[in-house]
């Protein structure tokens, strides 16, 4: 834990550190330190377990088919003074057809956004030494393979890319943070890519400054209703009327359906010749690259050593 940084932010968590801690040592003693792979966002109801807390993942299936721990609370609440362990497995994920890993090594399959973005991060890859020529080919293809390191790429609709990697069609994709944040899908979020940067805002006309201030309610259209509603909702404690749009966003405010808009700013160019501005910044964004959760535990050390490289492009 201390390698990675992490560190506790209450004492429920610093017992749990302990005692992971513990568990890590004894597996370490018992020579399988290289089989250990703290995952922190796997992290279970605490109100309900307590100390432990597992998964279970099968090749084939991309969600979580068995989910346990430890809950001595809940044997409290009903008056026993036991320790309890135990866990669930889910029959329905099982029914689907599970995937036998071979001795063979598997296919990494990664889902690119088609256009702009996704040519520069193809560009990333080839830089960090997963190549895979045939992609530069110019024809409808949408799928490309470089056998040898056993990698595959495919082009999909960029708001597309998050729904291949959760459902487990592409075991790595890249996506806008602002699509990670408005879907929250379960998928795991590795890197920050460090381009496509720019910011999440509240926009509109000067004037709208200050009903930002007086927390009355009015009416905010987007193409994010979720990050606007969160935003509204738990930062600013300000009821609000979302309208969801599709595009053109900007539009809202100067034809009085909206008060503000929550939006991107890149530039800012869309802003200042419709005559808005920045009111508030909710947050940054940029390309990030996302992995499917059971991909993360069945090909670790593959995908950790593409994130390593990555980063060192
Ligand atoms: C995005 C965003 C803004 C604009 C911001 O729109 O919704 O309208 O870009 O960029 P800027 O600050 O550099 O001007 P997009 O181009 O995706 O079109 P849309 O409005 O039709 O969704």
């Amino acid at each position: 834990l201390k390698k990675i940084g992490a560190f506790a932010v209450n004492s429920e968590m610093q017992n749990a550190f302990n005692e992971l801690s513990k568990v890590c040592e004894k597996l370490i003693d018992a020579g399988y330190e290289k089989n250990i792979n703290i995952d922190c966002s796997l992290v279970n109801d605490m109100n309900y377990y307590n100390g432990i807390a597992f998964k279970g993942f099968v090749h084939g299936v991309p969600a979580s088919v068995l989910s346990g721990g430890r809950y001595d609370k809940l044997m409290d609440r009903v008056n026993k003074k036991a320790g309890a362990i135990g866990f669930a497995v889910y029959l329905d994920t099982l029914e689907r057809p599970v995937g036998e890993k071979n001795s063979e090594k598997t296919i990494i399959n990664v889902a690119l956004p088609k256009g702009r973005l996704g040519e520069k991060v193809y560009a990333m890859f080839e830089a960090a030494g997963f190549e895979c020529p045939s992609i530069k080919e110019t024809n409808r293809k949408l799928i490309f393979e470089n056998e040898e390191l056993g990698l595959r790429f495919f082009w999909v609709k960029p708001s597309d890319v998050s729904i291949y990697v959760e459902r487990g069609a592409a075991d790595i994709g890249v996506v806008g943070k602002d699509t990670l944040l408005e879907e929250g899908r379960r998928v795991h979020e590795v890197l920050d890519l460090g381009f496509g940067k720019c910011r999440m805002c509240v926009c509109g006309p000067a004037s709208a400054k200050e009903l930002l201030k007086h927390h009355e309610m009015i009416r905010v259209a987007s193409k994010y209703p979720s990050i606007a509603k969160d935003y509204f909702y738990n930062v600013k404690h300000q009821t609000v009327d979302i309208i969801k749009l599709n595009g053109s966003v900007e539009l809202g405010p100067i034809v009085k359906l909206s008060d503000v808009i929550v939006d991107i700013v890149e530039t800012g160019s869309t802003l200042r010749e419709n005559g808005l501005e920045v009111l508030e910044e909710i947050c940054p964004l940029s390309a990030r690259m996302i992995v499917n959760q059971v991909s993360m535990q069945m090909e670790t050390e593959r995908i950790r050593e593409l994130i390593h490289k990555l980063k060192g492009r």
